[in-house]
């Protein structure tokens, strides 16, 4: 555990965090999520706290066991739906709210109850469009200020440019998941931030700690207008 700089820059703050890949239920055995490890959120989660902000930290699906710190409010979640439902509850006790969970875009239109028996030679699956919990609370925004991540194959900037004015979102933070040390699973990432005027900070390849406290310091000095 990190020391906690109770008098830090985010002292007295309250950010929420959100981790991990959202699984989308077929049936009681089966589903639908992604490759996000959650080791991003789970470092911006302990460098939030290392800088005094109080963190709730809100996980999907991770790949490993979220930071077991007690001064990190853990909540757990499954699916998009109980995610959004998880921070829109909280948003309007939040300062800085940083959305580098992995959120389906489509969930399957019928979850079973009892799991699904094999039958036909071919399987058609329906899917529904998930609601986009960023865009929901861009529009709700009131002071808190709201950070996207956007994990991109190419045109990293284009993408992240127009999700960052598409949810009203104080900064985005692009990455090119495609290179190497970038991305999902890794410890390390290459990224680049931008707010609605353009680039603010091109962070070449970092440990995913590294990249939480430069954002992290960006958005403190950010909420105290010190930019
Ligand atoms: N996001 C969200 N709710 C969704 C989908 C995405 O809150 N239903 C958030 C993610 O947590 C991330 C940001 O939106 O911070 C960008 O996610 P991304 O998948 O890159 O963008 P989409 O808008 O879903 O567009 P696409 O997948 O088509 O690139
Ligand atoms: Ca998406």
């Amino acid at each position: 555990r990190q020391a906690v700089n109770e008098k830090g820059p985010l002292a007295g703050k309250k950010v929420i965090v959100t981790a991990g890949g959202t699984v989308e239920r077929i049936d009681p055995v089966r589903y639908i999520s992604n490759d996000s490890s959650g080791k991003m959120g789970f470092a911006i989660a302990r460098a939030a706290r290392a800088m005094g902000a109080e963190v709730t930290l809100i996980a999907a699906r991770t790949d490993e066991a979220p930071p077991q710190d007690p001064e990190i409010s853990l909540i757990r979640v499954e699916s998009a739906q109980s995610m959004l439902e998880a921070v829109t509850s909280r948003w309007d006790d939040c300062d800085i709210l940083i959305k580098a969970a992995a959120v389906a875009d489509y969930r399957p239109m019928h979850s079973a109850d009892s799991k699904i028996k094999k039958s036909g030679d071919t399987m058609t699956l329906e899917l529904v469009k998930t609601t986009d919990i960023l865009e929901t609370l861009g529009k709700m925004k009131d002071s808190q200020f709201l950070v996207g991540f956007a994990a991109e194959t190419g045109n990293a900037e284009f993408y992240a440019k127009d999700k960052l004015v598409r949810k009203n979102l104080d900064l985005i933070v692009a990455n090119d998941v495609s290179s190497e040390g970038a991305g999902f699973g890794t410890d390390t990432n290459i990224v680049s931030i931008y707010d609605a005027g353009g680039l603010v900070l091109d962070l070449p390849l970092s440990s995913k700690d590294e990249v939480a406290r430069r954002l992290l310091s960006l958005a403190a000095e950010r909420i105290s207008g010190v930019a």
